[in-house]
């Protein structure tokens, strides 16, 4: 084959910062504090590492095994098999366009709210709801700091592999835990602050239901960048001296202190403030400038460090999703790297163009109910990720042979990796059941019932014509 070598990392350690770093996102520091303040706190979280040990470790090692053996991004490593399948890696690359359609607006007001730390938005805690929201909603502000970001994206993963994605990993993941510890410090000595301490981790179980199950497991894939390719295309490459079981451990556990940590950093200083912890999406951006403005002259550096790191989160994250795209574009379509890049982030940028929008003046412009932010949001969180997983476990477990899948994981014998064959039985039958149940029972107990169904329907349309594809 007259092909070109494929890109690897250049080192263990950059690798795994890359993965780190696309699991570690706003997923942990954004998403991660309100829905555990949204559900009930302890409980929320026990369900959660729950999901993220027992189903998304399985999928996260069960995607980095096909990526590396095919050394294919999502929808070569699926077609390789058989195109009945292609459609499963196109439901990632379509859910890769999703997210790329409203993560970049959340990381553009992490970026302006560095800036609104030192420009008085600490000057007055009582207006900072109404500054919020009034941020989001103007036509045009966040847009600028949306385009900004994009632009940081772009210039990272034009640069390839190597010397963008693994260099921005390397020094931006230790610096992020770094601001949190930090931060954490500075909340923990406030008086008060241990009623956030049980919150967190004195479960109440009296609030937990159906839907409750569903945010947890929604939460671990997109959490952990799983369920949509992404942990397959970072797999691919990679080389073939690399532990996997190790590898998929350490990311896992990264990326699940991360979430602590940010949880850490935010709610005993909440409770110390006496605010609400069910604040939803607006509790990074409304309650922790509230708790830096209580901290005296120090408050506004410390607010500008963390809204630094949910930034850099968000980067190492946003990155990894273009690239799921940008090496579909290579593989499969045969672009440059640069095309691709450009290409894609222009179409991305018009998504995120509408979810900004969908926040302030077209607020009334609803699908199926919601506007474009939840659209985007909604059906990847609560739908495609979730199937999408268990796509790649039903793939995994059925479709692979097993003597493949344990040569990839043995690195052809000569590793021991004693849990293979639990490993194997969880991929193969009891993720695809569970995954099964938890979607069933939360689809069935969510609001938005029409754009569920249209969910569904989206991903059996994209079976059915699966070998156009
Ligand atoms: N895991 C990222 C976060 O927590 C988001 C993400 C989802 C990245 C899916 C890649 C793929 O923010």
């Amino acid at each position: 084959m007259e092909q070109k070598e494929r890109e690897s990392w250049g080192s263990r350690i950059g690798f795994i910062m890359a993965a780190a770093g696309s699991a570690i996102g706003l997923g942990n520091i954004w998403r991660f504090p309100y829905l555990t303040g949204m559900n009930g706190g302890g409980a929320f979280i026990v369900i959660y590492l729950a999901c993220v040990f027992f189903i998304g470790l399985s999928i996260m090692l069960a995607e980095l095994t096909v990526g590396r053996r095919t050394h294919l991004a999502a929808v070569g490593a699926y077609k390789t098999n058989s195109k009945s399948w292609t459609f499963a890696g196109v439901l990632g690359v379509l859910s890769g366009f999703m997210i790329m359609g409203f993560y970049p607006v959340v990381g553009g007001w992490s970026m302006a709210y560095i800036v609104k730390s030192f420009t008085g938005l600490l000057s007055n805690p009582a207006a900072v709801g109404d500054a919020f929201g009034a941020f989001i909603g103007d036509p045009i502000q966040p847009l600028i700091w949306t385009v900004l970001y994009m632009l940081i994206n772009v210039y990272i993963v034009a640069r390839g592999v190597t010397k963008g994605i693994e260099t921005a990993g390397k020094i931006l993941m230790p610096m992020l835990f770094g601001l949190l510890i930090i931060i954490i410090i500075k909340g923990l000595t406030l008086t008060g602050s241990s009623s956030g301490l049980s919150f967190l981790f004195v479960p109440d179980w009296s609030v937990v239901n159906g839907n409750t199950f569903l945010a947890a497991l929604g939460q671990a894939f997109f959490s952990l960048s799983l369920g949509m390719g992404c942990m397959i295309t970072y797999g691919s490459y990679l080389n073939k001296q690399e532990k996997l079981p190790q590898n998929a451990l350490i990311v896992v556990t990264m990326d699940t202190c991360a979430a602590i940590l940010a949880g850490l950093a935010l709610f005993p200083a909440l409770f110390a403030f006496g605010l609400e912890p069910t604040a939803g999406p607006g509790l990074v951006f409304v309650v922790a400038p509230q708790i830096f403005a209580g901290m005296g002259g120090f408050g506004m550096i410390f607010s500008a460090f963390f809204f630094l790191a949910l930034m850099i989160a968000a980067l190492t994250s946003s990155v990894s999703l273009l690239e799921v795209v940008v090496a579909y574009l290579m593989d499969e379509r045969k672009m440059s790297r640069k095309s691709a890049v450009y290409g894609t982030s222009v179409v991305m940028l018009i998504l995120c163009v509408l979810s900004s929008l969908s926040l302030g003046v077209m607020s009334k412009a609803t699908v199926l109910g919601v506007g474009a932010f939840d659209f985007f949001d909604i059906l990847t969180d609560k739908i495609f990720l979730a199937i999408g997983g268990m796509l790649l476990a039903i793939f995994a477990g059925w479709f692979l042979k097993k003597e493949d899948l344990r040569d990839e994981l043995t690195n052809g014998g000569t590793l021991k990796f004693g849990l293979f064959e639990a490993w194997y039985i969880m991929i193969k039958y009891v993720i695809p059941v569970l995954i099964g149940i938890v979607a069933f029972v939360g689809i069935t107990s969510i609001a938005q019932k029409g754009l569920m169904i249209f969910g569904l329907l989206v991903i059996v349309v994209l079976a059915a014509f699966s070998k156009k594809l």
